[in-house]
């Protein structure tokens, strides 16, 4: 399995924060947020990782990150051009991935659940982690009967229910097909949710609930609550 981590997206919630610089280079306590994401690839063992990030700030999310000798991994940049969406920012680590099934994660998403079990045993189809959520409208929402995953729909105006697919997709080779042949959604964007939706068409689609916090660290309060944790965490 390869990994993919996916720091797109203009940071419009952020700003200025992000005036200069990409959301997943900000600070979540003593890290920059994109450590947390890029830890949970590393703990499953993940050693390929393709980066894939906007024009504007590879150079600043390259001297970071290095090669990944640092983190006894190898990483491959890919520049995404235009701002088109997760999925069209996943399709370009096609060629990278090489036939092998992929764990994408969004730079902005801070776990912690341990998805490190759920990772390694994944064999085929798709895989979605979900978490029960107060506000679903701003996520992709599902409905599960089991760990079969049988609606999915992005930022719904009516949610079905409560469950919001994370940031941390696992998908086998198929996806970069399904890709290829997707058309943009209202927002202009090619949504990973359409691509998780293949997979539930062809009852493949299976879920982890996550039973610990989950963040997306997109927006100023829900920076400074990653970063509480965070530290409360380092204490305990
Ligand atoms: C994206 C996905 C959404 C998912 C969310 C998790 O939304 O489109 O389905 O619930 O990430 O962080 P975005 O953050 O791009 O609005």
């Amino acid at each position: 399995m390869k990994g993919v981590l996916i720091c797109g997206g203009t940071g419009s919630r952020l700003r200025p924060l992000t005036d200069v610089t990409n959301k997943s280079l900000l600070p979540v306590y003593d890290k920059p947020l994109l450590l947390f994401p890029l830890q949970v690839l590393l703990d499953a063992g993940i050693k390929e990782i393709a980066i894939i990030t906007g024009t504007e700030h590879v150079d600043q999310i390259a001297q970071f990150l290095g090669s990944g000798s640092r983190f006894d991994c190898e990483f491959t940049f890919k520049v995404q051009e235009k701002a088109g969406g997760i999925a069209q920012a996943l399709g370009l680590a096609e060629e990278f991935s090489d036939g092998d099934s992929i764990c994408a994660l969004l730079g902005d998403n801070i776990f912690f659940d341990d998805l490190t079990q759920a990772i390694t045993s994944f064999e085929n189809g798709g895989h979605v982690f979900l978490k029960e959520v107060a506000d679903p409208k701003r996520f992709g929402v599902v409905e599960i009967d089991g760990n079969k995953v049988t609606s999915i729909e992005e930022k719904p105006e009516n949610p079905k229910s409560n469950l919001a697919q994370t940031g941390c997709y696992l998908f086998d080779h198929r996806c970069f097909d399904v890709i290829k042949n997707m058309k943009p959604s209202g927002r202009g964007e090619l949504e990973i949710t359409d691509v998780a939706r293949w997979y539930m068409e062809q009852n493949e689609l299976t879920c982890t609930k996550l039973t610990e916090e989950w963040i997306d660290a997109g927006t100023f309060e829900s920076l400074f609550r990653a970063a509480q944790l965070v530290r409360e965490r380092r204490e305990s």
